[in-house]
């Protein structure tokens, strides 16, 4: 964006004294005083030894478990090939936990949370396996008074969940009664394109009733995501100006300043764009450019995000040659002073590799509300910066009245959502700089979500688990939503498919990405943000 004014450069967040807080709001987290313990019920984990069970849900249980929100009536399965006992579980689960959790484990919380972890060594492929867990099961009730509601974890590859639900099935582990619930969380990804998405549904309800699935996105886990609707609609000063009238345009970062680590097989067939664009960023902008729900119930915020992405407007495949920007990173020295290799050269990726390691898109929608206001959204690997943030530019004051002012300076008015990290609200606006003449320079308000609400420490997989527990849907992703998600990037696909990058790798690790992601606003006389870190600007 334009210069500032250095003076008024803010410096990071201040911890605001303690009489300038509100002092009217709760301002607990997710604790037992602000909310009730789950219902008695199991939780089994399909592979409880993979890296998700121990960096985060139990981490995540650990939590729950810490804030009293767990009942005595609750217990853990974890199913694995792994030989393992219950004790050798528990002693695998509390050595990683304490590892992740670092300050936050302790000894008292971890004792009750493991006495409740159980075990069982299991091929999810086999039905035996699904006759020992029914039976299993039925020792647990009876011991535990766990009352028959089961929630299974499918902490596996998307490829296994069609086997596992059919034998949860046969075995009639997924029939609920008035009595009793039974509902199955998974994860991304969910599917590839449209038609596998739209495959691996039909799977999932052959046996399930899209009421018990619960499709993880952990972006609406992530607690300033679920703020974005907050601050929509419990502050009636922002909605009159959210729309084509006050807003310029909406652009949605989400960098990342990591490679592809261990993962360059699955990244090959995914690259930036499936990987990102569909789920997360798309549930961004669901939050940003939905209408205000009847009621926080599921349906009715599941609905309202529905009809954003059938409002998108789909990119003709021409439109894609000016809409989308594709990049992959050469080698490059993030900001660190570290020398990082390139796409190409990690491991499980081809040296030749045509795969995008960064997507950018402009997109439209056809509503009331938003028609004429594009939405830019751009992410990317080994940028220079690991940032997520959604900027909402407003339109430029209709008449500059100062004559005086430098017309450089008066740079329309934004506000910034900050997503992670340093979670907060920065609102930039024209100020009078003090003294004679009448000059302009920005101004920034931040609001920093630690300052008043400290840092919990929390994994994101919390409130999701606990909501499930509860049979709250509301963070939880649809059938529908999904497909649309894949839908609105079709195209884009199909088009990057046909014709493959000739200019890859084509941006530098530690930068912002290609020059023509630069170039997609410009051509529309516009800038991305620059993003500014705590330590200084990148
Ligand atoms: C995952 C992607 O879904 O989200 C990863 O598969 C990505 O490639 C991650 O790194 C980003 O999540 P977060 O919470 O770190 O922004």
């Amino acid at each position: 964006m334009q210069a500032v004014d250095s003076r008024f450069l803010h410096n990071g967040p201040q911890p605001l004294p303690p009489e300038h807080r509100m002092s009217d709001v709760p301002l607990d987290r997710l604790t037992s005083e602000t909310a009730p313990p789950a219902p008695p019920n199991v939780m089994i984990i399909f592979g409880a030894g993979g890296d998700l069970t121990k960096r985060k849900l139990i981490p995540a249980l650990f939590h729950l478990c810490q804030g009293q929100l767990l009942p005595d009536t609750f217990a853990v399965v974890g199913l694995d090939r792994l030989e393992m006992d219950d004790t050798a579980f528990r002693t695998l689960m509390a050595q990683e936990v304490e590892k992740h959790l670092g300050a936050s484990w302790d000894r008292a919380t971890w004792d009750r949370l493991s006495e409740r972890l159980h075990y069982m060594q299991g091929n999810i492929k086999e039905e035996d396996t699904y006759v020992a867990l029914c039976e299993r099961l039925t020792r647990i009730d009876a011991e535990r008074d766990t009352e028959g509601n089961y929630l299974f974890y499918l902490a596996v590859p998307p490829s296994l969940f069609g086997d596992i639900t059919r034998h949860l099935g046969t075995v009639g582990l997924t029939a609920e009664t008035p009595d009793d619930w039974r509902r199955v969380i998974i994860e991304k990804p969910f599917g590839q394109d449209v038609q596998s998405a739209k495959a691996l549904n039909g799977l999932l309800h052959e046996t399930l009733d899209e009421e018990q699935i619960y499709r993880i996105d952990h972006y609406l886990g992530k607690e300033t995501v679920q703020n974005i609707m907050v601050f929509r609609f419990s502050n009636g000063f922002i909605e009159p100006l959210w729309n084509r009238q006050h807003i310029d345009h909406i652009q949605i970062t989400v960098a990342e300043s990591v490679g592809v680590e261990h993962r360059g097989e699955y990244y090959e067939q995914a690259g930036a764009l499936r990987d990102m664009i569909p789920n997360h960023l798309l549930v961004l902008l669901g939050f940003l450019a939905m209408e205000p729900p009847n009621s926080f119930d599921s349906e009715a915020v599941r609905d309202e995000i529905n009809k954003v992405l059938d409002a998108v407007c789909p990119l003709t495949h021409e439109q894609v040659l000016t809409n989308a920007v594709r990049g992959q990173y050469g080698e490059g020295i993030m900001p660190s002073g570290e020398k990082v290799p390139s796409y190409r050269s990690s491991t499980g990726v081809s040296p030749q590799s045509g795969r995008e390691t960064y997507a950018a898109l402009k997109l439209t929608m056809d509503t009331w509300r938003w028609a004429g206001v594009p939405f830019y959204l751009r992410t990317g690997k080994r940028l220079a910066a690991q940032y997520t943030e959604v900027v909402i530019q407003f339109k430029r004051a209709p008449k500059i009245m100062f004559k005086d002012a430098d017309v450089e300076q008066m740079t329309p008015d934004m506000l910034v959502l900050r997503i992670q990290p340093n979670e907060g609200i920065q609102m930039s606006f024209g100020a009078k700089i003090p003294g004679p003449q009448m000059r302009v320079g920005r101004v920034n308000m931040d609001f920093c979500y630690a300052d008043y609400f400290g840092n919990a420490p929390a994994t994101g997989y919390e409130t999701l688990i606990y909501d499930c527990m509860h049979g709250d849907a509301t963070l939880f992703k649809h059938a529908d939503t999904v497909e649309k998600g894949w839908e609105i990037v079709e195209s884009v696909m199909d088009v990057w498919t046909a014709l493959p990058a000739r200019d890859f790798p084509n941006y530098a690790a530690g930068t912002w990405g290609p020059a023509a992601a630069g170039r997609l606003l410009k051509n529309d006389g516009r800038l991305w943000r620059r993003i500014e870190m705590p330590q200084g600007r990148v």
